[in-house]
Formats: C-alpha cells, sequence, structure tokens
C-alpha cells in the first residue's frame, strides 16, 4: 500500500523560507500563550516522542522533554547507554521498533547518516537534536531569538567567529532560505564543508563570506555567535585546537570592534575563558539564555508543524 512519508526535520534548507517563517511565527505565538501560564492548549494530549541520545545533552534533553509535555505529551529519554545504536542494535531496527510505539522520534547522534537513516525507517517524523554535521533546531531558537532582540531576521548580519563546525552548516543552510548575511571568520583549516558553503552560495538568497579576520569581520555586526573551538566527539584535540585557534577568542575588544549594536550568541554549553571570556557572557548585550529557552519555544513549534498540527 503507498503510505505518505512522514515529514522530518533534519536540515532547515529541506523547507522553504515561506514555511521556515511560519514555523518561527507559530513558536512566538505558542511561546508567549505558555509565558502567560495558559496550560490549555494541549496539542500533543496522547502523543509520545521517543528523544535518542548517543551525547551529553542539557538544553536539547530538557527543551525537548519539558516542551512536549507542555503540550500535553510523553517524552522518552533515551541515553547513550540505553539502545547502543550501532552495537546493540542496528539503526534501521531500532527506527522501525520506536516509530511503531510513538508519534515522533529526535536523535542527538554522531554520524549524520545516522539522523538520515533514523529517518527512513522511520514511520513518523524525526526530528535532528544535533549531529556531527548540524545543529537544525538550534539556529531555528536562534532565528527566534533575533526577531524578539532585532526586530527582524532578514537582513540582520551574523558574524561567527570560531570552528567551522555543525553549527555553521545550520547557519548556512538557513541563509540558503532567508536572506541574511552571514560571516564565518574561522581560522585556516577549519572552514565549515566546501559543499554546503557552495550550495548556500548558490542559493543566491544571501551574503556568505568565509573569512580568516575576526577583528575585521565582526565590524558593523548585529550579532556575533561563538562556539566551542572542541565539538563533542573532539575532545581529545582540545589542547591542538586551543593554539590554532588563538585570536579567535570573543572578548570584550573583539565587541567593541563590532559595535555598540552588537549582541553575543552561543548556542552553550561554553568554556568561559577559552572561545568567549566570562564578562562577554555576562554582558548586558550578552542573550544567550534568551537563547537558551528559545530552544524549547522553536522546537515546540517545529513538532507542531511536522505533526500537522
Ligand atoms: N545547545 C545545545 O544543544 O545544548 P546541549 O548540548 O546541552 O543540548
Ligand atoms: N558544536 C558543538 C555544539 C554543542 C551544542 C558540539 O557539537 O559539541
Amino acid at each position: 500500500e503507498a503510505k505518505k512519508s512522514p515529514l522530518h526535520f533534519l536540515h532547515i534548507d529541506d523547507y522553504d523560507k515561506k514555511t521556515i517563517l511560519h514555523i518561527l511565527e507559530r513558536a512566538i505565538e505558542v511561546k508567549s500563550l505558555l509565558k502567560s501560564g495558559d496550560r490549555s492548549f494541549q496539542p500533543f494530549k496522547g502523543k509520545s516522542i521517543a528523544m535518542i541520545f548517543t551525547k551529553p545533552s542539557m538544553r536539547t534533553r530538557v527543551s525537548f522533554e519539558t516542551g512536549f509535555y507542555l503540550l500535553g505529551g510523553h517524552a522518552i529519554y533515551l541515553g547513550p547507554n540505553d539502545i547502543q545504536m550501532g552495537k546493540r542494535e542496528e539503526t534501521r531496527d531500532i527506527s522501525r521498533v520506536l516509530s511503531g510505539y510513538n508519534d515522533l522520534l529526535m536523535g542527538r547522534v554522531f554520524a549524520h547518516q545516522d539522523i538520515l537513516d533514523l529517518a527512513k525507517f522511520s514511520s513518523v517524523p524525526v526530528i535532528n537534536g544535533l549531529t556531527d554535521y548540524n545543529h537544525p533546531c538550534q539556529i531555528m531558537a536562534d532565528a527566534l531569538t533575533i526577531m524578539e532582540h532585532g526586530g527582524k531576521l532578514e537582513g540582520v548580519k551574523v558574524v561567527y567567529v570560531g570552528d567551522g563546525n555543525n553549527i555553521v552548516h545550520s547557519w548556512l543552510r538557513l541563509a540558503a532560505v532567508v536572506p541574511i548575511h552571514f560571516v564565518c571568520a574561522c581560522p585556516q583549516g577549519f572552514e565549515p564543508d566546501q559543499r554546503t558553503v557552495e550550495a548556500a552560495k548558490r542559493a543566491g538568497v544571501s551574503t556568505i563570506e568565509i573569512v580568516h579576520d575576526p577583528k575585521a569581520a565582526v565590524v558593523g555586526a548585529n550579532f556575533v555567535y561563538s562556539d566551542v573551538w572542541a565539538s563533542m566527539g573532539q575532545k581529545d584535540e582540545a589542547t591542538f585546537r586551543m593554539q590554532k585557534f588563538r585570536g579567535f577568542q570573543v572578548d570584550e575588544a573583539l565587541m567593541a570592534l563590532a559595535g555598540p549594536q552588537a549582541y553575543f550568541m552561543h548556542c552553550l554549553p561554553a568554556e568561559r575563558g577559552v572561545e568567549v571570556t566570562d564578562g562577554v557572557v555576562e554582558a548586558p548585550y550578552s542573550i544567550v539564555f534568551p537563547q537558551a529557552e528559545n530552544r524549547m519555544h522553536a522546537q515546540n513549534a517545529i513538532m507542531l508543524h511536522v505533526l500537522g498540527l
């Protein structure tokens, strides 16, 4: 029988601009409802989500679990030792079994292929909660935070300083559908994936620059963005990377170069004193905590969208 394939959320540019903006508008709506204390909106009543984690997490785990619960549903956390994806059992078997019990799956995994496999074999929507390649839920939350603090998303200048990692890939994929000015300032040899850069440029929607001088890059930025230099799975390279990334710390002087209009953003967790100073995280222009809070609201809207609610 021909079954309709579920709607997944794996990469931001799997969706068009209209849909992305619609999800963000929905996030604002449901956020204000939840913030008012209203708990009458229970679209996930009678539904469950299974969340597979092969990496550590605070924000992703708690924001998905609490968000799904607040809207009436039940969330199940499966930690690294529970399923042992690919070791105890193959991903394609896990996907088919879990999607038989649940209305939604979320995965935080190492290899990007694992989230693609989960989606391929699942009979229910799969949401990407971070892979080595990308982190779309984070950048949706960031876009929401930018709308709230900058008044708009389109046309803003975002300057990312650091490693060309999963966060950057999701920024590039957002820039492929929503017009922004996105600059990644990274050390030589730590550029984002070439094919992703080219695809984002080819989309012709945004101004995209990959550069190596953070001081020149940040001037006029509306948002300066930082992330760890050694991502999960690279922690043994921390010392080596610390040397390679010298000059890429976001400190008070760099924020001053950016200008008084610039906000500071970080997906967290942050290593204070490494990629960012304590003073910048604590400064009035830092919006890292509203950003973290928005994970829940952006994801609630993503879950509503993929469930067709
Ligand atoms: N930003 C983010 O994804 O945080 P966690 O790793 O704590 O989930
Ligand atoms: N680049 C970081 C993001 C953490 C939310 C990592 O992958 O560890």
